[in-house]
């Protein structure tokens, strides 16, 4: 190098310099000097808490954006929060940005599930349980399992022949049965009533305060929470003994070369069994809702299915539904994906910024909730014209990147889609092929908290098709 580019380099360098440092200052300065997004935080503490729960809280979130666009902070349950409800803006908090939003849930749930479960973490304890859970949900593993399933949704329908039932009360527990067996395997009949009788405690004290005294809710939940883990200590230490390998979750969880400890394993377990039960059983509770008020759908539905039938049997092929089976429906397929739509069960998730961050121009303070409103993107008119018609053949043309978004997206999205979709579609053969039902009551309103669902669960009576 001779002395003049040495020169010139140096010289280069140090305008380099300046300019960095000046570009450094710039975006720094800005960052401070950032909006809030527009909205207000109603009055402090109650914030607007009470709004939110004294009405449908979609007209709560729909009447904001109205007001503030698809970005607007507010206040709820005492924390300062900011509501996104743009396909970008979920992309950015729930993929892109994942690393800059954790997960966050009342200390309540956070008691009652454990504190190991997956979707409270994040980073490597939080990737390897996603790893080992996706695992045992992923459609190589639960195709060895549809006939299992099949069995236990023809018993569930058969014992609500000629009954009044409440749809919702028995989907739960058909979803319940599916949960343990993707859970337990095949061992899942031995514990399938002591499980069931300290989960069903455990979930009354879900939303009830948390205050751990005797007599209270939460106390006999905690309580019911004991048990459970030592009815799964058993199961584990049976299984060790045995030294045989399992193709379920819970399999799954204990052959992980790092080790998951008991209380780990036992957190995650009864967390899936929450994050599998109410949500697929609301779904199938809004489906029958649905098909019943569109017989055309429910005629279409019924035809695919009676075709499957067939199908199997000009081909001499054995009775029991195949993983390709489930795979022929996509009339059914879409019943479920517009149902999802329509229904939006999960309206909404909670997120909390880890960091100040900025996005389209606005400042998130670190600390404050951020919450994606799936159901305001599954209903905005632009994105799905005549958002409240169900009309299943929507769905002919697939959806847009972050426009339809029922298990989430991204680092904490949905691992057990795949089963909810599969359980759906087995009881429905089963249903449609079989059975007719009429809604008994005139009650057509819906109930909300913790989900939205058809008032009164649906009660139904069912009856064989003529
Ligand atoms: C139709 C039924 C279901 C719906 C609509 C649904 C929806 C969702 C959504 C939206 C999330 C993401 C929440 C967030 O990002 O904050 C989620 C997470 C999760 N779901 Fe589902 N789910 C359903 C069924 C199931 C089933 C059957 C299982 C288990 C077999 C399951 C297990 C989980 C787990 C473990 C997570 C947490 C994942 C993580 O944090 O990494 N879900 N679900
Ligand atoms: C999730 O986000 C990615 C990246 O933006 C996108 O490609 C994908 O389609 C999204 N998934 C859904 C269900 O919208």
């Amino acid at each position: 190098m001779d002395f003049t580019s040495m020169l010139l380099f140096s010289f280069a360098s140090i305008v380099f310099i300046f300019l960095f440092r000046f570009l450094l200052k710039l975006f720094s300065s800005t960052g401070r000097k950032l909006p809030l997004p527009p909205g207000t935080l109603g009055w402090p503490y109650i914030g607007e808490t009470f709004q939110l729960y004294s009405q449908n809280p979609n007209v709560f979130f729909a009447s904001k954006v109205r007001r503030y666009g698809s970005i607007f902070k507010t206040h709820i349950l005492g924390c300062p929060c900011v509501m996104i409800s743009s396909p970008e803006a979920a992309k950015f908090v729930l993929v892109k940005g994942a690393r800059l939003f954790k997960p966050t849930f009342p200390a309540s749930k956070e008691r009652m599930l454990g504190k190991q479960a997956i979707f409270f973490h994040q980073g490597d304890y939080h990737n390897k349980l996603r790893k080992l859970v996706l695992r045992a949900f992923m459609p190589e593993a639960i195709k060895n399992i549809v006939s299992d399933i099949e069995s236990i949704a023809k018993d569930s329908i058969q014992s609500w022949e000629g009954r009044l039932i409440n749809t919702f009360q028995e989907m739960k527990t058909y979803t319940f049965n599916v949960a343990l067996l993707s859970i337990f395997g095949k061992d899942e009949v031995l514990y399938r009533e002591d499980l069931k009788r300290c989960y069903y405690i455990l979930e009354k004290g879900y939303n009830s305060m948390p205050i751990n005294l005797p007599g209270t809710l939460f106390h006999k939940s905690m309580k019911a929470r004991k048990e459970l883990a030592q009815i799964l200590g058993k199961i584990l230490s049976t299984r060790r003994q045995m030294k045989l390998d399992h193709n379920d979750l819970l399999g799954s969880f204990m052959g992980d070369k790092e080790g998951l400890t008991d209380e780990q394993i036992a957190d995650n377990i009864i967390g899936v069994i929450f994050a599998a039960r109410d949500t697929t059983a609301s779904v199938l509770t809004w489906i029958l809702k649905y098909l019943g008020e569109n017989p055309s759908v429910l005629q279409a539905v019924t035809e695919e299915q009676e075709a499957i039938i067939r199908s199997k049997e000009e081909c001499g092929e054995e009775k029991f539904l195949s993983w390709a089976d489930t795979k022929r429906m996509p009339i059914t397929s879409r019943v479920i994906q517009e149902t999802l739509r329509v229904a939006s069960i999960l309206s909404f998730t909670f997120r909390e910024a880890v960091e100040d961050v900025e996005y389209d121009g606005y400042l998130i303070p670190k600390g404050w909730k951020v919450l994606p409103l799936f159901r305001n993107i599954h209903h905005n008119p632009e994105i799905f014209p005549d958002p409240e018609k169900f009309d299943p053949s929507r769905f002919e043309v697939a959806p847009k990147p972050n426009t339809f978004m029922p298990f989430g997206n991204g680092t904490h999205s949905c691992p057990g889609n795949e089963l909810a979709k599969l359980e759906v579609l087995v009881l429905l053969h089963h249903l449609t092929t079989k059975y007719r039902w009429t809604v008994v009551g005139t009650n057509s309103g819906i109930q909300y908290g913790p989900f939205a669902l058809p008032q009164n669960g649906l009660p139904i009576r069912l009856t064989q098709r003529s």
